[in-house]
């Protein structure tokens, strides 16, 4: 927990933020603006933590870490859902110990205290009468499905979901995700601060220089009139098709107690039907789709969740700051509940520009950070290219700032320095 000096200098140092440009080196360097971040953006916000695939039968577990926090799902006998802390209520312990698994409950590997499957406590060992198993259930946390997305939140009172949930419906829904079968799972790690990582996920102004196989496919790093008119032959393919995504352009921030989503579609070039090596589909189409539009609808959820669905596959990306120097990337590659591997797809084919895409961005994020380290490293302006990362930062400095919330908790730390009102803030959306 920062001191109150420590909350006072974070708040000089977004003070300090010049609008337009990125961030300063203490952003990335400073463990107490990690503690913070922690506090605003991840302990306030929703959270993708897999595809409901992960749990398909009763009993079916796995396990999700956040910083220092790890989180169990489930499905109980019932079909429910549930999420809570692997902190055993006795004396702390991890409960659960393998990362996935199929269990009728779960005993703790300490003191034999034991668990059902929607984290109650079933009972503990030799405690004296008077006990009461109900007060010790494991700490839950919030989750929700949408289009077969799993998330959790663990605020006290998340932040209302149901607009997100109405855009999942008109872009991962229109794609058929909620009977979507996961293809692969792979998480690389960062020697990056979190916003290194995420700051380079949503912009494409690198994709030219630093992503040649990307960018062969992708026009999105195109200028605003080549994008306008690609993007216009896409959504005329897109309707020929019968298929109605709703993704617009359609931002909206937290300010309001609604969680932060960001929609929006763009275009392969002509002849590219999805996002592979030479363009070529690499997967049956999915959900309302019956051929391919050549387009591509991505979707970025609260500040670590991001969605990308092409025709014949779809991505999650999930972002998990480990520490303020270390982040962590699982990439999850969902395909048609019915594809089967070898005879619908190839495995390598369909992982090969994700996985070669990710290996590069792993090279220019550590890149930056190394660079960030120094003490000389003062930020410079955007290229108009990097708007959605200049949209990005706007929402990180007004999310870290200490002010009351409408919805959402976030810890707000005790000091002297006024927060300043709603009404003074700039609304992005
Ligand atoms: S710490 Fe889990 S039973 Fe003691
Ligand atoms: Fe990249």
């Amino acid at each position: 927990m920062p001191t109150n000096s420590q909350a006072d200098r974070i708040d000089q140092l977004i003070d300090a933020h010049v609008p337009g440009s990125g961030l300063g080196r203490d952003f990335y360097m400073d463990p107490s603006v990690f503690l913070r971040d922690m506090d605003c953006i991840f302990r306030r916000h929703w959270h993708c933590a897999g595809h409901v695939s992960l749990l398909e039968k009763a009993g079916d577990y796995f396990t999700i870490d956040f910083e220092q926090e790890q989180v169990v799902l489930t499905r109980d006998t019932h079909g429910e859902i549930h999420a809570f802390l692997n902190v055993c209520r006795h004396r702390g312990a991890r409960v659960c110990s393998d990362k996935a698994g199929n269990a009728k409950y779960f005993v703790c590997p300490y003191h034999a205290w034991t668990y059902r499957l929607d984290g109650s406590l079933k009972g503990a060992r030799t405690m004296p009468p008077g006990f009461d198993t109900k007060l010790h259930g494991l700490k839950k946390v919030h989750v929700r499905v949408a289009e077969g997305l799993l998330f959790i939140s663990f605020a006290d009172r998340p932040l209302n979901f149901d607009i997100v949930a109405d855009s999942l419906r008109t872009t991962c829904g229109r794609y058929g995700w909620d009977s979507a079968k996961i293809a692969h799972r792979q998480t690389y790690t960062f020697t990056a601060n979190w916003k290194l990582a995420i700051e380079n996920y949503v912009e494409c102004y690198h994709c030219a220089p630093a992503h040649p196989e990307y960018a062969k496919t992708h026009a999105l790093e195109q200028p605003l009139d080549r994008i306008q008119e690609l993007n216009a032959k896409m959504e005329e393919r897109t309707r020929a098709l019968g298929v109605n995504v709703v993704a617009g352009n359609h931002w909206q921030n937290s300010v309001a107690g609604n969680e932060t989503i960001h929609t929006f579609r763009y275009a392969l070039y002509d002849g590219a039907w999805s996002g592979s090596e030479n363009g070529s589909p690499l997967a049956p189409p999915m959900g309302d789709f019956t051929g391919f539009d050549g387009g591509v609808t991505a979707i970025h959820v609260g500040g670590s969740s991001f969605l990308v669905c092409y025709a014949d596959y779809g991505m999650i990306y999930r972002f998990v700051p480990r520490s303020w120097e270390s982040t962590e990337m699982e990439l999850i590659w969902l395909v048609r509940g019915d594809a089967v591997e070898g005879r619908d797809y190839d495995l390598e084919k369909l992982t090969w520009l994700w996985k070669v895409t990710t290996e590069e961005d792993k090279g220019i994020i550590e890149r930056a950070a190394a660079g960030v380290r120094s003490h000389y490293f003062k930020p410079g302006p955007l290229s108009p290219m990097e708007y959605n990362e200049l949209r990005y930062i706007s929402w990180y400095i007004e999310e870290v700032r200490r002010e009351d919330r409408p919805a959402g908790d976030h810890h707000v730390p005790n000091t002297t320095n006024p927060a300043a009102p709603f009404g003074q803030r700039e609304r992005v959306a």
